[in-house]
């Protein structure tokens, strides 16, 4: 299996570490090709926010540099570890650099079947916040999320270096993750994903003009077609709360075409 981990700390440091342990733990369980990209010696220049990839296509965006490798390897891995340490209650600029300029994921999610991790390093403020969000970037990109390891960590090369990981979860985790890409068994759907799905599938179907992008991905997906009921098939849903999904996602539709009626 294929393991990626995306290295969002600037220097050597605690990040760097725990994912060196959290890499040495996948590989006692055996079969693990780990690689690193470290965000710090990439060129990937910030965003500009002209909204490029959104309407016409991520291939539109003006700036050219190393993000298509990084996308290559994502494409290429079974799972990716998200890491960053916490600076300023939030993931690091790099890491934030890098979630921009793949922002478009969210409106067309991609990376289904493979699986996530995420690792946060904190000197023990905004590390709740952080793996939140780390969370949030993973599921909205198509991620299946595994779990989440959290750490706090005095700064290297001060006198209290010693890592503590308060909730020692990492074998956990780890051993999760790697069953989870080992066995790729259906996920279990929740309320949320269900919703998530009817949501985008209800707002999207009704954005052919305003948003073609966007619209013609999920035409492609087969995502707006009637018997499709999520992204993709290695799933356990549940009829009931699909029920519930539709029921709200109507409920939305019909708002939607409300105020687009208005506008005309
Ligand atoms: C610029 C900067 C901002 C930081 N902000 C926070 C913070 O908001 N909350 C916190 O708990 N620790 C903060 N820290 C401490 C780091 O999160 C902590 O030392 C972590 O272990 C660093 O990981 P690293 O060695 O991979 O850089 C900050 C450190 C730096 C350098």
């Amino acid at each position: 299996m294929k393991i990626l981990a995306i290295i969002g700390s600037p220097h050597k440091g605690n990040t760097l570490e725990k994912t060196q342990q959290i890499e040495d733990k996948l590989k006692q369980l055996g079969d693990v090709e780990f690689e690193y990209i470290h965000l710090k010696d990439m060129d990937i220049k910030p965003c500009k926010g002209c909204f490029m990839c959104f309407i016409k296509g991520e291939d539109s965006c003006p700036l050219h540099d190393d993000k298509e490798k990084i996308s290559h390897k994502m494409e290429e891995a079974d799972g990716v570890i998200f890491a960053t340490p916490v600076y300023s209650m939030h993931v690091s600029y790099l890491l934030k650099t890098f979630i921009d300029r793949f922002a478009y994921n969210f409106h067309r999610p991609r990376y289904f079947g493979k699986y996530a991790i995420t690792l946060a390093v904190s000197g023990g403020l905004g590390l709740d916040e952080t793996l939140k969000y780390l969370k949030m970037v993973a599921d909205g990109w198509g991620f299946e999320f595994v779990g989440q390891i959290g750490l706090v960590a005095p700064p290297k090369n001060t006198p209290m270096q010693k890592l503590i990981d308060m909730k020692d979860r990492t074998d956990n985790v780890v051993g999760k993750f790697h069953t989870a890409i080992k066995e790729k068994q259906p996920r279990k759907l929740a309320l949320s994903d269900h919703i998530n799905f009817r949501l985008m599938q209800t707002v999207y179907s009704r954005l052919e003009t305003m948003s073609p992008t966007d619209y013609r991905y999920f035409k492609e997906k087969g995502w707006f077609d009637n018997d499709v009921s999520y992204f993709y098939d290695n799933v356990r849903g549940s009829y009931l709360k699909d029920r519930i999904a539709r029921i709200m996602s109507w409920i939305m539709g019909q708002k939607i075409d409300k105020a687009i009626a208005k506008l005309k």
